[in-house]
């Protein structure tokens, strides 16, 4: 598929999507966000890819929905289509680990883009906010409940009532970035990251991921079980064999499953 707003390369076994319409802050219009999906697609079946990182531009990751395709759209229309669920929540499904490598803005949709990722890594110049409350409106991707659940209720309540944005230091603080970078290293850190991630034994990391996605939507005591179970479900796999063996013998593993 040729694709009009965003790059996709497979770097190794990392797969890279760049958002890319500059001249709108890679504003998040419908073609986007279904090229994002198609590229997603692509990657989940390819067995060669183990990772995926998207980013945007040293400017913005993403500004948002496009506001621009939005302001005249209707009640109806936007409930008939189920707006912005629709397409967006790929980027949630998505089996394989996902990292987001966020540098300048990531407002609104863009802010919620990088949540439904598994990892958020920021360059020094990020600022992430949910200013749809300015619009009139309210975020419709999932900020008042991911934002909520990564940041706490006061942080959450306060940006989304007021539009404030939050720095890079402040997202760390707050836990909803995992590490900050100086901007001239975000992308090779966000690489190297997600190498190393496609490196592993690919039936581990993707247990790794819906366990620990889990975590968000049952009890303490479901989630230790369901953890347990998977952790049983490992000892199945020859990588688990490798994998220890290696660690007995004191060499690297050579995991099949990747
Ligand atoms: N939609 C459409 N176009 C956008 C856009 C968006 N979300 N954000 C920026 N652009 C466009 C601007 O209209 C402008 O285009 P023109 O040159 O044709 O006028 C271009 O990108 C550059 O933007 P600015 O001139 O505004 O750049 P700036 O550096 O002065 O400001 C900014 C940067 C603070 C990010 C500002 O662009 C801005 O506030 N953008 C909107 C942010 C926003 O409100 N996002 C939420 C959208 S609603 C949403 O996302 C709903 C949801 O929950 C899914």
């Amino acid at each position: 598929m040729g694709y009009q707003n965003i790059i996709v390369e497979k770097k190794g076994r990392v797969g890279l999507i760049t958002l890319n319409r500059p001249k709108a802050l890679n504003a998040l219009c419908d073609a986007l966000v279904q090229e994002l999906g198609q590229a997603l697609n692509d990657f989940e079946g390819d067995a060669h890819i183990g990772a995926i990182v998207i980013t945007g531009s040293e400017k913005a990751f993403a500004a948002g929905a496009d506001i621009k395709e939005m302001k005249d759209r209707s009640f109806v229309d936007v409930y008939l289509s189920d707006f912005i669920t629709k397409g967006w929540e790929r980027v949630a499904q998505c089996r394989k680990p996902v990292i987001a490598a966020v540098a300048g803005y990531a407002l609104g949709g863009g802010c919620e883009l990088a949540m439904m990722c598994d990892v958020i890594l920021a360059a020094d110049t990020a600022r992430f906010g949910q200013p749809e409350i300015t619009l009139g409106v309210l975020p419709g991707a999932g900020g008042t409940q991911r934002l909520t659940r990564l940041v706490g209720k006061a942080k959450a309540m306060e940006m989304c009532l007021s539009g404030r944005m939050m720095d890079a230091a402040e997202a760390e603080r707050s836990g909803l970035v995992s590490r900050v970078l100086p901007a001239e290293q975000l992308m090779d850190e966000a690489m190297k990251l997600a190498d190393r991630i496609a490196s592993m034994s690919a039936p581990a990391v993707l247990m790794v991921k819906e366990s620990v996605n889990r975590a968000y939507e049952t009890t303490l005591a479901e989630g230790l079980h369901f953890e347990r179970r998977l952790f049983h479900a490992a000892f199945a796999t020859e990588d688990q064999k490798e994998g220890m063996a290696a660690f007995v013998e004191k060499r690297q593993p050579d995991f099949k499953d990747r």
